[in-house]
């Protein structure tokens, strides 16, 4: 098996997911990706997964190679990606534990390689970050939240309580420092996206205390990972086809300036 149709890629903690995996090291035009993706069968069907942080996190938020990781999962054959990630938690209608799968993101990065496009007039759209088709089977799952909005701040440093309070006020529930670029990188190669979104903690406005530190977030990551495997492996299961999904056919008549991998 040398191709897949559905990505994990694995957040902070994530970082193997397929048993009797095989591993494939891919080249891309951005360079290498985080790792080797590996590749294996969850629940019928074909997987790939991708540490984003590297094998051993090797690399902070703000200096993933996102375009290489996700041409990479296209040049496998991947249409649809789930990302899980930790979060902080903004608002009381969200604890830590709680997975959710929001529908909306804020970008609040600076700076980060966040396109293909690099000639012509290709403006993606993006009203929608998320995959609605992925989203809606989700939230069949037990155990998965749906809805609220994820900022994506730069990172690798957490918030301050102030910033933490401007983001809670504008009505954002989540907050994270990887969900961008990622989103709008799978739009462009056409591939359905969705953040699966795990509450590590809550974010500085909210929480009391210190305000929220390294350990706390890897600490209920490791907790959650093995829950997080089993959702993620009931999902793949009851993925819908992705042929025909505004995911990939917006491009559809349109002259796309940058080469799609695996064609369109
Ligand atoms: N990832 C997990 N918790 C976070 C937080 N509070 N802020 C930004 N990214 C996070």
């Amino acid at each position: 098996m040398t191709s897949a149709d559905v990505a994990v890629i694995g957040g902070s903690g994530f970082y193997s997911f397929l048993d009797d995996a095989r591993s494939v090291p891919v080249e891309t035009p951005y360079g290498e990706p985080s790792a080797p993706v590996t590749l294996g069968e969850v629940s019928g069907r074909r997987v790939a997964f991708l540490p984003r942080h590297g094998e051993r996190h090797a690399f902070p938020p703000h200096l993933v190679n996102y375009r290489a990781n996700l041409w990479a999962l296209r040049s496998l054959g991947v249409r649809q990606v789930l990302a899980p990630c930790a979060v902080g938690g903004l608002r009381p209608d969200v604890a830590p534990g709680d997975v959710v799968v929001p529908d909306q993101l804020v970008d609040r990065t600076t700076g980060r390689a966040q396109s293909y496009v690099e000639s012509g007039a290709v403006h993606v759209p993006f009203a929608d970050p998320y995959c609605g088709r992925l989203a809606e089977t989700a939230g069949r799952q037990p155990g998965i939240k749906t809805g609220g909005t994820m900022v994506v701040v730069q990172g690798p440093r957490f918030s301050t309580r102030a910033e933490s309070q401007h983001y809670a006020a504008q009505g954002w529930s989540l907050i994270n420092m990887t969900g961008h670029p990622e989103a709008v990188l799978a739009r462009e190669l056409q591939m359905c996206y969705l953040s699966i979104a795990l509450v590590t903690d809550m974010d500085a406005g909210v929480e009391s205390g210190e305000g929220v530190g390294q350990e706390e977030v890897f600490a209920m990551f490791a907790r959650n990972v093995e829950r997080l495997k089993v959702l993620l492996a009931a999902l793949i299961g009851e993925l819908p086809d992705p042929a025909g999904c505004t995911c990939a056919t917006w491009a559809d008549g349109l002259d796309l300036t940058y080469e799609v991998p695996g064609g369109r």
